[in-house]
């Protein structure tokens, strides 16, 4: 098994949810366990999901527009940024 294997990926999609693919535990705020029920789910990113935190395909009919990887200046105005 590689490195790769052993974690989740998360991939913004343009103008899309994030995906997140792999071994994760999602957490509410308050630290509950989110039962996603399966390796593989779209997090809303738009706002507009009636299933939050997962998409259901909403974003498109807000015609939610974002890119799809980092923001140009991102690394810069990350605000959990440790440093
Ligand atoms: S990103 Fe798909 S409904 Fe929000």
């Amino acid at each position: 098994m590689s490195a790769r294997d052993e974690r989740a990926e998360i991939i913004p999609y343009r103008d899309g949810p994030l995906v997140v693919r792999g071994p994760f535990v999602l957490l509410d705020e308050d630290g509950r366990e989110i039962d996603a029920g399966r390796r593989t789910v779209a997090l809303c990113r738009c706002g507009r999901s009636q299933l939050r935190p997962f998409c259901d395909g909403s974003h498109r009919r807000a015609r939610y527009r974002a890119e799809g990887g980092v923001s140009p200046d991102a690394e810069r105005r990350h605000p959990l940024r440790g440093d």
